[in-house]
């Protein structure tokens, strides 16, 4: 993996830039200080960098994946003489191996398996999988422009919303699935503010969804994660909007930690909760939120904050990423195939055989 200058001026969109056969992520762990990216030239570094946060946000993981699997499929067709599908499978694992929770991971790694087992023993398999790579980016993009105005249209004028982590471009292909509602439904006017929770222990709120939506001319104000329950009680917030790692067949729906008890106080204030996803995020084969594997991460990311130690000496710490929003506390899953209101089992699968 190596720091590398590419000639692309640092855009939110452009977080994931695939060129002249080599494979870019802006590097999320600097953001806003510095936008630099990392060049990646194996499959084995790209799960390094998916697991150490280079690039994060559910369906970006999903779409790096796919580009590391072009990376493994070149290298196998190189170094095996008999057969490069049976020569990527270690690189699959390590792939599938990067990040537990965001469902997108599995998806686009078996969309991509679906096309190993589609493709000749023999010749250089790097054409076939980048294509397939670019449409799953490509679509993802699509899926976020669509999800944008049906979500704008859940939103009346002169809204304060909430949002938590980041689910914008960053995130994503590009322009975001949250960030992707509350751009379109301010590019008609109907965004008063947006209040953006930092976001501990990764502050994805404080540096990335501040960073997107002031390059966008977005008015946003940062909230410590505490704080969201007593701004609430001023009652003008109409919405909770955020994204989704995985969402099971009941509507039940795991983002990042701190979800749960924003969906609680939202409810108990009467402010309606939003869930923007691509149906990629949508996980039928688990029946509800408790079967979602929670990745916990290690506790020096709760003990040390920009590298200087802040809890006291000897301090234990538990650090779950993502937590579950049971499916009664949300209002709406807005995704590309359309919205489900009030969501339940029998929507949920409406939904995905629609
Ligand atoms: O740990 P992260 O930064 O990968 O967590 C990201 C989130 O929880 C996002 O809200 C989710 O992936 C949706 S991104 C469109």
């Amino acid at each position: 993996m190596e720091a590398s200058n590419i000639p692309t001026q640092a855009r939110p969109d452009d977080a994931i830039v695939w060129r002249d056969g080599r494979l870019f992520l802006l590097d999320q762990r600097y953001l806003p200080e510095r936008a630099e990216y990392l060049e990646l030239k194996t499959a084995s570094e790209t799960a390094q960098a998916i697991h150490a946060m280079v690039v994060r946000g559910a369906p970006a993981i999903g779409i790096t994946a796919a580009y590391g699997v072009v990376l493994a499929g070149v290298a196998a067709s190189r170094r095996s003489t008999d057969g490069w599908q049976s020569a990527i499978q270690a690189d699959l694992d390590k792939l599938r191996q990067s990040r537990p929770t965001a469902v997108n991971l599995f998806w686009a790694l078996s969309r991509m398996e679906a096309l190993i087992g589609q493709l000749s023993r023999e010749g250089d398999p790097g054409d076939a999988l980048l294509q397939e790579a670019m449409l799953i980016h490509r679509e993802d993009v699509m899926a976020n422009r669509r999800m944008g105005e049906s979500g704008a249209a859940l939103i009346d004028a002169d809204t304060v919303v909430i949002t938590h982590c980041n689910a914008g471009a960053l995130a994503t292909g590009g322009y975001g699935t949250a960030l992707g509602v509350i751009r379109a439904a301010h590019g008609k006017g109907m965004i008063r503010e947006v209040l953006a929770d930092e976001t501990r222990p990764w502050l994805q709120g404080a540096r990335l969804t501040a960073w997107e939506l002031l390059q966008d001319g977005i008015p946003v104000t940062l909230l410590a994660d505490g704080a969201a329950a007593s701004r609430m009680t001023q009652g003008d917030v109409g919405w909770v909007i955020v994204g989704s790692d995985r969402i099971a067949a009941n509507g039940d729906v795991a983002n990042k930690i701190g979800t749960y008890s924003l969906a609680v106080a939202a409810k108990h204030h009467g402010v309606k909760v939003m869930v923007v996803a691509p149906t990629s995020t949508i996980d039928m084969s688990l029946p509800s939120g408790r079967e979602i594997p929670i990745e916990v991460r290690d506790a020096d990311e709760l003990r040390y904050c920009g590298g200087r130690q802040v809890a006291a000496q000897g301090a234990d710490a538990w650090n779950p990423v993502f937590d579950v929003t049971p499916a009664e506390l949300v209002d709406a899953i807005v995704t590309e195939r359309g919205v489900v209101c009030l969501p339940d089992e029998k929507k949920m699968e409406k939904l995905m055989i629609s």
